[in-house]
């Protein structure tokens, strides 16, 4: 008897977490040919599988990563598995301003066009410090992207229509940011949680600055996605979380859909400056609504990374 209410209810969590875990997919089949994308750390996680979706697209993608022989393994998977041979990798370090700088300034010799750029690439909450001496969240996930973004957006404009798209993270709403210590360092999560505010007020103010230019910004929460974030943690937190990830994330495949969406959708471009879940528009908290608080951010960014 017990051995049947053991089955009943295995299949009862197997069914309600299956459940739980059911997410769009985008289903805006536009190709992208001719279209040059950057994607920043598309060795991994999802920004793998958006680089093999775009790929699949017809687009010309470049990921753009700080381990070249990461880069490798991942340009050759994501050839094969979008079987397209436009497929590049380029050093990108976002923890180091120079590397940024020097990614920008080959990219604009080497290419001509760039119509997609997608700020992925990111950092869990870890208590570390950047080759400039920033907190490392905030300095990879926002203040790297943020001079990346800076750099590339004369080559965007010339490409218009051209789309930003930023990774964020629904946990923005559990911080707000401080002026007074933007490299707060102290709790890891919250660390994690400014920085990914951080994208959230940087792609709004890109749609305002670039309102009427033709470019578009997004800002997109993928899920909770079973991805290699869990790398920078000990084992025993692994295991813990691996299990946790199995039942309660999604597939990284599926963490790309919205990135795709915002990438290819005439939907999403009416809602430039805005917060996307899972194929669709969302809506943000009211503090993180705040244009004040997005403009002031960009001058302080752009005193810290020392654009004119
Ligand atoms: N997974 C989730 O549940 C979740 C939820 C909300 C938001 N997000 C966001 O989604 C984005 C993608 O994350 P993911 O889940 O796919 O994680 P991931 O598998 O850990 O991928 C992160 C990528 O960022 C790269 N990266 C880290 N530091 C870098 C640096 N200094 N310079 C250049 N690249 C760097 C990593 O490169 P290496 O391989 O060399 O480390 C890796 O390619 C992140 O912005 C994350 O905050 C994820
Ligand atoms: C930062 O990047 C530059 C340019 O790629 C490199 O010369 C420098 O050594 C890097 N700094 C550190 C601390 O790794
Ligand atoms: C970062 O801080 C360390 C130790 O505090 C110092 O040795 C190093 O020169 C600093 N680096 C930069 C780029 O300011």
């Amino acid at each position: 008897m017990y051995f049947l209410y053991t089955i009943i209810a295995s299949l009862a969590v197997f069914f309600i977490l299956k459940w739980l875990k059911k997410r769009r997919y985008c289903t805006d089949l536009r190709r992208l040919d001719g279209k040059t994308i950057i994607i920043t750390g598309g060795n991994s996680g999802i920004g793998k599988e958006t680089a093999i979706a775009l790929a699949m697209r017809g687009a010309r993608v470049i990921i753009a990563c700080r381990d070249p022989d990461k880069a490798e393994k991942a340009v050759r998977e994501i050839k094969l598995k979008s079987h397209s041979l436009n497929v590049l990798h380029m050093e990108l370090d976002l923890a180091n301003l120079s590397s940024v700088r020097e990614f920008c300034k080959s990219f604009l010799q080497r290419e001509k066009k760039l119509d997609i750029l997608v700020n992925n690439a990111g950092m869990p909450g870890v208590l570390e410090w950047t080759d400039n001496n920033f907190s490392m969240c905030f300095g990879v996930n926002h203040l790297g992207h943020f001079l990346l973004t800076n750099l590339l957006l004369p080559r965007l404009k010339e490409c218009a229509p051209s789309r930003v798209i930023t990774l964020t993270c629904s946990s923005y709403k559990y911080q707000k940011l401080d002026f007074q210590d933007l490299n707060y360092n102290q709790l890891p999560f919250f660390t994690y949680c400014r920085s990914k505010l951080a994208n959230i007020y940087f792609s709004q103010e890109v749609a305002r600055i670039t309102e009427g230019k033709g470019v578009t910004s997004y800002a997109v929460h993928p899920g909770f996605v079973q991805s290699g974030w869990t790398c920078h943690y000990s084992i025993l937190f692994r295991m813990l979380v691996q299990v946790i990830m199995w039942m309660f994330f999604v597939p990284c495949e599926i963490g790309a859909q919205t990135v795709i969406y915002c990438a290819v959708s005439d939907e999403a471009a009416k809602h430039s400056g805005g917060y996307f879940i899972d194929c669709r528009p969302a809506t943000l908290r009211p503090f993180a609504r705040d244009a004040a608080v997005a403009k002031k951010l960009w001058e302080a960014s752009e005193r810290l990374v020392n654009l004119a």
